[in-house]
């Protein structure tokens, strides 16, 4: 059959992580590969902490080991499982200079010769590991700087991410990756043990119909919040309200909802947490990053999250993100132009 005849080969074979990220590593002037090798190790690492979530309960990996973190929080046996995981993978990889890991009190450092940086939070959700409830692990990616990797290095703006994204070990286990160039979504076919692209492009709608806060705390919350939880809540059809109510308790659950469906998730500051619960560094940033190459915003009430600089790597932030019309309107609140 000449090459004329040939028919076109209609491939059956979707398009794998790895295939994504070598295929952005060819668009890329100049690539060397080691941020094509650092997000393979990842997704590695990932797949590791994958099979040990599915059967947790069998591995006897339900309830705490007895040591709390740097956080003050209770460390669940999950949590440092999956932290091991990943330092380990990212140090075997050589294509990390340090790391930084909500489950480690220093930064720890690898390759110095690595051009890049690594933060985590390998377990993200650990309040609903033992009731089968989503979690995951959240990631950004940073170039070391001109002054060398260290634990100041790290330092730096969200905006500053090369990379970053999340995966959810839900009813599936998805890994949701930003390089800068749009959002992708990856579903790990079981049977093949490879992430395959799901959803390209993702992009977060304007404007949504849910909000997702712990209602809990609202006698913590200031009188802005506080008018703001009102407004979504109240009946005024022409204005699409009252918006609907969702809230998993698993950053990762709560904003891969919010990025594929809109509305916006809130943890504000509130009198039991000042600066907000969640991390700047590697749930805040991530999180931050992933909703704006999506078409989203992410803010602290007022700023935007990416432009903010952790003043250590524990910094605790208070952080809205979603439709970018429904942050508005929150800002719109925390900021007093609107009652
Ligand atoms: P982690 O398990 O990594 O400590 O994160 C838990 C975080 C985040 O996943 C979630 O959005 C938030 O805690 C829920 O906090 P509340 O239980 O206070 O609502
Ligand atoms: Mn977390
Ligand atoms: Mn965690």
């Amino acid at each position: 059959m000449t090459e004329a005849q040939a028919p076109a080969r209609r491939t059956v074979v979707g398009t794998t992580l790895e295939t994504h990220i070598f295929e952005g590593m060819l668009d890329s002037p100049g690539a060397t590969g080691e941020l094509t090798a650092l997000l393979n190790a990842i997704s590695v690492a990932v797949r590791i902490i994958h099979s040990r979530v599915r059967a947790a309960g069998l591995a006897g990996m339900f309830g705490y080991t007895g040591e709390t973190n740097v956080q003050g929080e209770e460390v669940q046996k999950l949590d440092e499982y999956a932290n091991d995981v990943l330092c380990t993978v990212l140090e075997r990889s050589g294509h990390c200079a340090i790391l930084a890991s909500e489950e480690l009190e220093k930064p720890l450092a690898c390759n110095p010769n690595a051009k890049y940086m690594v933060v985590f939070d390998p377990l993200d959700g650990s309040s609903n590991i033992d009731v089968n409830v989503s979690i995951g692990t959240i990631f950004g990616i940073l170039r070391v700087p001109a002054g060398g990797p260290s634990d100041t290095a790290l330092l730096q703006p969200g905006s500053a991410f090369v990379a970053a994204g999340y995966a959810v070990y839900g009813s599936a286990t998805t890994l949701v990756l930003s390089t800068g160039r749009g959002v992708h979504e990856f579903t790990l076919d079981l049977n093949v043990g490879e992430f395959f692209l799901s959803r390209a492009d993702i992009r977060c709608p304007a404007r949504g119909a849910l909000y997702s806060i712990n209602e809990g705390n609202y006698s913590k919350w200031t009188p802005e919040v506080q008018a703001w939880n009102q407004y979504v809540k109240s009946d005024d059809k022409a204005r699409g309200l009252p918006m609907g109510h969702r809230y998993v308790g698993s950053l990762v659950a709560d904003a891969h909802r919010t990025l594929i469906k809109g509305g916006i998730f809130a943890y504000p500051a509130d009198t039991k947490s000042r600066d907000g619960k969640l991390r700047l560094l590697y749930e805040a940033h991530p999180m931050a990053f992933v909703i704006e190459k999506a078409g989203g915003s992410a803010i602290d009430g007022k700023n935007r999250i990416l432009d903010i600089v952790p003043s250590h790597p524990h910094s605790r932030v208070p952080l809205i993100f979603g439709s970018t019309e429904d942050v508005a309107v929150y800002r719109q609140y925390v900021s007093g132009q609107r009652t």
